[in-house]
């Protein structure tokens, strides 16, 4: 049965009712395992596989290194936006890059003995580190700083007058610490106990620095069973380009971005088609495109020449900051716009994942927006509000709060860069909206709550994997009555009467 067939979609020429998120629910389903056994991984490119379905918007309130660093260590994908200098966003994508190789910290940053101690906390502020290998004029290692040595420093003292030097190192040879291409995390701890230190230098045979270990990163690999990896075990890392930035995707692939979101409103637009086809043919990363909402626009980017096509984004007019139908009458729900262009993609056989975006404001709508021939959504709200977003935390009445803002909104708009998503030639109309979400704390703990929730949607539907469920999946369409009737009624929320209760 078609996706769209199932949200009672016909295709043909007559009006159809496009079904949105709280127009229906999913039926429950026969299930012979237990929902913790339930496998949401899904393959986004034929070479990435996420362990959580979970990707965040190209927005500048959501994605910026820290998100992707978060969100790929925990099974998921960040994509950067591009509201900024080409240099800027290649920068972001190098820091992903850089965080970490199976514990070890690659290219890490370092300074030279005649560096003054007021750079080294300069550095260890802005870049949130607490310790730089330090190395001579040749590259050679002759000693480490720490936050330790510098705390009561004359701000003016060379490092090499405050640092471990050399005869005090301790090093550690790469291959000595690795399993089959593996961190071996034991011998590490046990070296970092021994010693007593919390950073662990890793050199070559040549006695050349080739990484860092840390403490805090050895406890977080243990700590993240389900890491979104490289072929060299770095960090996962997407960003967004315009369909006519060409410089931007060159220079984003050199540095190792795995993919290139293609990042227009209007993704059924023959001229960025065609300058993708381009585009694709300079570059080695995966290409997800879109957004594109209706089987048309998903035949049109199949067939197209784009090499290396892993991916459609879709969705047009669902997001929460989102005013495009308001402002032009055009939309289609997240819901059928997936199901429509899932059916597009089943119908070629392809292997290309559809990626859900716009309007998912919690696990519920996740699990339907899979279950419509979804392989993960992609969510702008739903990471606004956590710590890794990069915006500031404001308190409204004494309620932490985090700014967010449409792409397309007025003051996104003004400082808008170079070739965009939503202004080439007349298109001049704010189509989004900004203002301020709740605040939720880690994209950890949200991340894991989300994968936990899926996971008893999966058990409910009876699907033990994302292929299943997007042939189990059903949907029954709800009345208003029956909206009021699924969440919770008549009991007073004791939330609303804290002060009352907390007197007793
Ligand atoms: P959510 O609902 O997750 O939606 O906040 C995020 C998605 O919304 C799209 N987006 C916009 N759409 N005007 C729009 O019409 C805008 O200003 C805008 N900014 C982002 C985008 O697809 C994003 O992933």
């Amino acid at each position: 049965m078609k996706f769209a067939e199932k949200l009672g979609m016909r295709y043909d020429n007559s009006i159809n009712e496009h079904l949105s998120f709280d127009d229906v629910s999913l039926l429950p389903g026969r299930s012979n395992f237990e929902p913790d056994e339930a496998d949401i991984s899904a393959w986004i490119t034929p070479e990435h596989m996420l362990a959580i379905p979970l990707i965040s918007s190209p927005m500048d309130r959501v994605t910026e290194s820290e998100m992707c660093i978060a969100l790929a260590r925990e099974g998921g994908l960040g994509v950067l936006h591009r509201n900024c200098p080409i240099q800027v966003e290649v920068e972001m994508a190098k820091k992903v890059k850089r965080e970490e190789i199976s514990g070890i910290i690659r290219d890490p940053l370092t300074v030279t003995p005649d560096t003054p101690i007021s750079t080294v906390i300069r550095i260890m502020r802005e870049k949130k580190i607490s310790g730089l290998p330090v190395l001579d004029k040749s590259g050679d290692l002759v000693g480490i700083i720490t936050n330790r040595d510098v705390i009561a420093a004359d701000p003016d003292a060379p490092v090499s007058k405050e640092m471990t030097p050399k005869e005090r190192l301790v090093t550690v040879i790469e291959k000595d610490i690795l399993e089959e291409g593996k961190l071996n995390t034991t011998k590490v701890k046990k070296l970092l106990h021994m010693h007593r230190i919390e950073k662990l230098l890793v050199l070559n045979e040549l006695k050349k620095l080739t990484g860092l270990i840390t403490l805090k990163d050895i406890k977080r690999l243990e700590d993240s069973p389900h890491v979104s990896r490289d072929a060299e075990g770095r960090l996962l890392v997407a960003a967004s380009i315009s369909p006519f930035d060409h410089e931007r995707a060159i220079r984003l692939d050199l540095v190792g971005v795995d993919i290139l979101v293609i990042d227009i409103a209007h993704g059924m637009n023959v001229n960025a088609i065609r300058s993708v086809e381009k585009i694709s043919k300079d570059v080695n990363a995966w290409i997800m495109y879109g957004n594109i909402a209706t089987e048309e626009a998903a035949h049109e980017v199949i067939t197209s020449d784009i090499d290396k096509l892993a991916s459609l984004r879709v969705g047009l007019g669902g997001g929460s900051i989102c005013q495009t139908t308001q402002v032009t009458g055009v939309g289609v729900t997240t819901l059928s716009a997936t199901a429509l262009v899932a059916d597009a993609v089943q119908e070629y056989g392809a292997n290309i994942s559809v990626v859900a975006d716009g309007g998912i404001r919690g696990s519920g709508d996740i699990a339907k927006a899979i279950g419509a021939g979804a392989s993960a959504v992609m969510c702008g709200y739903l990471f606004s509000g956590t710590d890794e977003a990069p915006s500031e935390k404001v308190y409204i009445r004494g309620v932490p709060m985090k700014r967010y803002r449409g792409m397309a909104s007025p003051s996104a708009i003004r400082e808008r860069y170079a070739v965009d998503r939503y202004t080439r030639g007349t298109k001049k109309v704010a189509e989004g909206i900004e203002g301020v979400v709740s605040y939720r704390g880690s994209v950890r703990t949200l991340a894991r709550d989300l994968a936990a929730a899926l996971k008893a949607a999966y058990g409910y539907v009876g699907a033990r994997n994302t292929r299943e469920m997007w042939e189990k999946a059903r949907y029954a369409k709800r009345t208003m009555v029956g909206v009021r009737e699924a969440l919770p009624h008549d009991v007073i929320p004791e939330s609303q009467f804290q002060d009352i209760y907390d007197t007793f």
